[in-house]
């Protein structure tokens, strides 16, 4: 299907008791049990799981081709899960100019429980020089901000690739519209939605795209839901309704 169509598409949601063809803001924080006291629809409380966001989350893992996505209330929000999903002591490599905001709470919040370098993931010598027995994980952003510098993605996936290391590839820049990390190699795929998704500078958000439904998948969504940085029901609305103009 063409990407175009999936943005349009894949975010769309009839609801059963009225048959609106847009799915409407469910503002509601818990879901009625049924009579055998389950869950009849899925959805139990609105911070593990919720109609709209469940809308945003299948329409952005469509439009990057990954299994599955988690959203967030800022790009910041889902750089955040990432890093607190990891095993202290795990070495990150990231970008000499990477999201100065990301920098910053690397810096700033996970100094003394995470490692990091952040070096020009793009030259070949530098990237392989700074790997450890520890590296867990090398971060891209590619075209930066604010710099637009670009990184071979399926270069470094193959330094990553031979050494067991996972790739996150922050595509904010360019959107699932020019580029696709997954199909070039990458693990996960990080966005501001707050940017191209938005596309109206009035809302904030975050997602994370993921390849695999693995261990560190599964921490990610326990980071997701028991700390409870997600979008607002009427922000996964507005940017479903904003990324089909894409
Ligand atoms: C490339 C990139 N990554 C991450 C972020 C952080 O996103 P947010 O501002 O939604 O927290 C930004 C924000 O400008 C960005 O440009």
């Amino acid at each position: 299907m063409k990407t175009e169509t999936i943005a349009i598409h894949a975010g769309n949601h009839v609801d059963e008791a009225t048959r609106a063809v847009i799915q409407p803001i469910i503002m509601s924080t818990t879901f009625e049990r049924g009579e055998d006291g389950g869950f009849p629809a899925g959805y139990i409380y609105s911070r593990s799981s919720n109609p709209n966001r469940h809308a945003l989350e299948h329409v952005l893992a469509k439009l990057e081709g990954g299994v599955e996505a988690a959203s967030f209330s800022s790009g910041n929000a889902a750089g955040m899960s990432v890093f607190q999903s990891l095993e202290p002591g795990t070495h990150i490599i990231a970008p000499d100019d990477m999201y100065h905001g990301l920098r910053n709470q690397l810096k700033t919040l996970f100094a003394g429980i995470l490692t990091f370098d952040f070096i020009d993931v793009n030259d070949t010598g530098v990237l392989q020089q700074h790997i450890k027995p520890e590296t867990g994980l090398i971060w891209i952003e590619t075209p930066s901000n604010p710099l637009l510098k670009i990184t071979d993605i399926k270069k470094v996936v193959a330094i990553a690739k031979a050494k067991g290391i996972k790739v996150l590839c922050d595509n904010t820049f360019a959107t699932p519209m020019c580029q696709r990390p997954l199909e070039l190699g990458a693990d996960m795929v990080m966005h501001s939605a707050t940017k191209y998704f938005g596309g109206h500078s009035d809302l904030m958000g975050g997602v994370l795209i993921t390849t695999e439904k693995n261990d560190w998948w599964t921490k990610i969504r326990q980071v997701q839901e028991m700390g409870g940085a997600i979008p607002s029901p009427m922000d996964c609305y507005y940017l479903v309704r904003s990324i089909k103009t894409l």
